[in-house]
């Protein structure tokens, strides 16, 4: 799996990342305690960490930690960067170091590369949270700062409010069929080099069955995920999380490296989606 760096961290990891959000029942019989499918879920992440994929997004609200870190065990751990998020609920000081060190324990680490706020919280200074996070990181338990769902003046905020570190990423919806980050976040990430986690890369499983889709995927002899994460992976800046939950669908989503989009076919995508 080709390797880019991850903003300015010094990291690199795959292009291409795995998800482990999958449904809000899910995530409520999980709470119960019944994480149905746990096991192919497990083995779907496997698949993608032993096809060369480093990069796995998580959240303490998912409740999928425990299935990645059994995934992961297997693997050396810094082989593994390994993203999770702070519910807005837990932005407080006390909060986000109690949560951080709750998902530690889920995740079987001892470390987390990436720590990201999922929503802001109009209640809670950013100030405040981001205080928090320099304290982990300076507590060595924590590598690298993110954001979820802020807008770009969010992220300028959070950027300020982070004196002694980077501002290493932010998660947003973006995929041939949401380009609203291209008006300011992406522009901004590219100058800043900030990595932008493109969530829901697959339009939320909702690629559209559309002939200009299904004309490049047949000419590459590739299928349509693979066009639509190729096309997200060759921005500089740009990680698609697709879920893993299927391991033949990690394994095809992996198969984003082997090939390339021609400088012309980017642009009629470019062109043709918006
Ligand atoms: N920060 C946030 O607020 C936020 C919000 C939403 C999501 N996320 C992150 O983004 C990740 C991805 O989001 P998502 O899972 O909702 O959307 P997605 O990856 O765009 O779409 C997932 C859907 O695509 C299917 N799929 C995966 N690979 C496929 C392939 N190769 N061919 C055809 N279908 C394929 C999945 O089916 P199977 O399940 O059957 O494989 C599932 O139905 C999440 O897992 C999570 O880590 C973050």
């Amino acid at each position: 799996m080709r390797l880019k760096e991850f903003g300015k961290t010094g990291r690199k990891v795959s292009e291409v990342g795995m998800g482990t959000y999958y449904d809000p029942l899910w995530i409520m019989t999980a709470w119960g305690g019944w994480r149905r499918g746990a096991t192919s879920k497990v083995e779907a992440i496997k698949a993608g960490l032993d096809a060369g994929i480093t990069l796995v997004d998580t959240a303490e609200v998912y409740r999928s930690e425990p299935l990645v870190a059994k995934a992961m065990r297997e693997k050396r751990r810094d082989e593994v960067f390994l993203a999770t998020k702070a519910w807005p609920s837990h932005l407080r000081r006390d909060d986000l170091i109690r949560a951080f060190d709750r998902s530690l324990v889920r995740l079987g680490t001892s470390y987390v590369d990436l720590y990201q706020i999922h929503f802001p919280n109009r209640k809670v200074s950013i100030k405040e949270t981001m205080a928090a996070m320099e304290k982990l990181v300076e507590d060595g338990k924590l590598r690298h700062v993110g954001v979820s769902n802020f807008s770009l003046e969010q992220i300028k905020e959070a950027q300020s409010a982070l004196p002694k570190s980077e501002l290493s990423s932010i998660q947003l919806d973006y995929s041939l069929v949401n380009r609203d980050v291209e008006g300011d976040v992406l522009p901004y990430c590219e100058k800043e080099k900030i990595a932008l986690m493109a969530y829901y890369p697959l339009g939320h499983g909702k690629l559209p069955s559309d002939p200009r889709l299904d004309s490049f995927s047949s000419r590459y002899g590739k299928t349509r995920a693979q066009v639509a994460l190729r096309w997200l992976a060759d921005k500089a800046s740009v990680f698609p999380i697709p879920r893993a939950s299927k391991k033949t669908h990690v394994v095809e989503n992996a198969g984003v490296d082997e090939w390339e989009l021609s400088v012309q076919d980017m642009v009629d995508l470019n062109l043709r989606f918006r």
